[in-house]
């Protein structure tokens, strides 16, 4: 199976969770795109979506899928959403495609998080995958300077800009063992939107593409 199939099933997985006649969160990269997919289907089953980037919004669009401003709805029962990184413990890196911010208000507000990944996304300790931090432009070398304090290596994105309008800092070199601890030191760094680590809030339930079927982990 490739990655692309893995992804493609977790997705599909997926719709066993969306609530009929509800609003649904969904995110963004390419296993989200998956999911869109596949929403785009049973789209008569939801009331609409909300959605966690620009790309994603334009893609369930394009599905026939309403949208709706998260200041609009007062629930949302679940979000569906992919990971750069996630542990046993549904820890997460995310921010690979730049939408951590986004996301991470919407995986707030919803009530169930469900996040879907191929099997090489899950690993032991967090850090690998370098940490996405959304800067306000001004702060770019102040909060640059502070990472490496915490132990990291920034490196901006170049040529890339949030759906907000800051740029991205991607932090190399961290091995997380305390993912609460450091998602909260980073966000009370002054000049810092968000940070990708999603321990705070993070998974209720990891929907995990395998060779042998997709696992599912739920938060003990
Ligand atoms: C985007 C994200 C994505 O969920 C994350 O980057 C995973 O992407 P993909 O499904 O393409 O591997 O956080 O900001």
């Amino acid at each position: 199976m490739t990655q692309d199939e893995l992804k493609q099933s977790v997705a599909r997985e997926a719709i066993k969770y969306i609530v009929d006649d509800e609003v649904i969160g969904v995110g963004s990269g390419s296993t989200a795109n998956f999911f869109v997919d596949e929403l785009g289907k049973v789209r008569n089953r939801i009331a609409g979506a909300v959605a966690s980037s620009e790309k994603t919004a334009e893609r369930l669009k394009r599905h026939g899928i309403r949208l709706f401003d998260l200041n609009s709805v007062n629930e949302l029962p679940v979000y569906i959403d992919g990971a750069d990184e996630v542990t046993e413990h549904l820890a997460m890196i995310k921010g690979g495609g730049g939408a951590l911010t986004r996301e991470k208000i919407v995986a707030t507000v919803a009530k169930k998080f469900v996040c879907i990944a191929d099997e090489s996304k899950l690993v032991p300790v967090l850090g690998k995958f370098p940490l996405p931090v959304e800067v306000i432009p001004m702060a770019r070398a102040y909060v640059a300077r502070q990472m490496v304090k915490l132990g990291g290596q920034p490196k901006l994105r170049e040529r890339f800009a949030t759906d907000n309008g800051n740029i991205v800092l991607d932090v190399w070199g961290l091995s997380i063992l305390n993912p609460v601890e450091l998602e909260t030191a980073v966000n009370n760094i002054a000049g810092v939107v968000t940070n990708g680590l999603f321990a705070r809030r993070g998974a209720d339930l990891l929907l995990l593409g395998t060779k042998t079927g997709v696992r599912t982990i739920a938060r003990k």
